[in-house]
């Protein structure tokens, strides 16, 4: 019997219902970046919108202190799992808080701060600016924050795809399909990704889909972005192999400091 879920269409919970299959299509390419300047930069570190717990984990294993802060339940539930299951010494460096990147207030500072493959999540300037401004406030005078971005430039208006199966420990497996439609008038995203469980008989025995939306950032709205919360670009660079950023790069990843004015 197929069970069919249907995810919230405003947009802001595109992980609910999903988040046991987010490591499952994950590409872990970022993760060697992120342990190099965590070890270059010193904890502690805080990981924003940390989802499953994907980067934390591979940091606190590297012997770093974290703080991971995720608003979705789906997700998070993941990331305390992974918690319970850790051994002490690794579990002692992990603080997961249910919270709103957006608006938060953890009352310390960090030496790092990172916000992987999600800051397109605060939609509007007005999010995008108090995110970055929580940022300000919880980054040591020194400290680094590395703002990943998907410039909007290179977005496709419209795409689809689809992921091979991967096996379940139930002996199911999981396949993901997947739209991206763009506006770029407006600069929304909307991404629809559908999960498909299927028995070892090929049956469908269960269909989820969840909608997200994400904003789409052009360079100018970053840079804009950037002066206007206090921070300088120290290094630009277009992919987690550490390439410089040219005008055709996909990814463009911005190690920032406090600029010394807003200190
Ligand atoms: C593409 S996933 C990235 C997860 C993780 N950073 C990683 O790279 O594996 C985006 C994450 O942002 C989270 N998110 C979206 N809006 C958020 C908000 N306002 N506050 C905290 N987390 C948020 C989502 O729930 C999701 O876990």
């Amino acid at each position: 019997m197929m069970r069919e879920e249907k995810g919230d269409q405003n947009g802001r919970s595109g992980y609910d219902g999903v988040g046991r299959f987010y490591d499952l299509f994950a590409d872990n390419s970022d993760i060697p970046f992120f342990l190099k300047y965590a070890k270059k930069i010193g904890s502690s570190i805080l990981d924003l919108a940390a989802g499953t717990g994907r980067i934390t984990f591979a940091l606190a294993k590297d012997g770093h202190e974290v703080v991971a802060l995720e608003n979705s339940q789906s997700m998070l539930e993941v990331a305390k799992q992974k918690l319970k299951d850790a051994s002490s010494d690794i579990a002692n460096k992990v603080i997961l808080v249910e919270g709103d990147m957006t608006n938060f207030n953890l009352a310390r500072k960090f030496e790092l701060v990172i916000i992987p493959n999600s800051i397109g999540h605060a939609m509007t300037d007005k999010e995008q600016l108090s995110t970055l401004q929580c940022i300000h406030n919880h980054l040591t005078d020194n400290g680094v924050f590395i703002l990943d971005t998907y410039p909007g430039e290179m977005q496709y208006e419209h795409a689809e795809f689809k992921e091979n199966p991967v096996p379940l420990p139930d002996g199911t497996t999981v396949e993901r399909h997947g739209e991206i439609r763009s506006n770029m008038l407006n600069k929304i995203m909307i991404v629809d990704l559908q999960y498909i469980v299927r028995d070892s008989e090929q049956n469908i025995v269960k269909k989820m889909e969840v909608v997200s939306s994400a904003a789409l950032l052009y360079n100018e709205d970053i840079d804009l972005l950037i002066s206007r919360s206090g921070f300088v670009v120290v290094e630009e660079l277009g992919g987690f192999d550490e390439q410089s950023y040219s005008s055709d790069s996909g990814r463009r990843i911005l190690i920032l400091k406090k600029s010394k004015e807003k200190w």
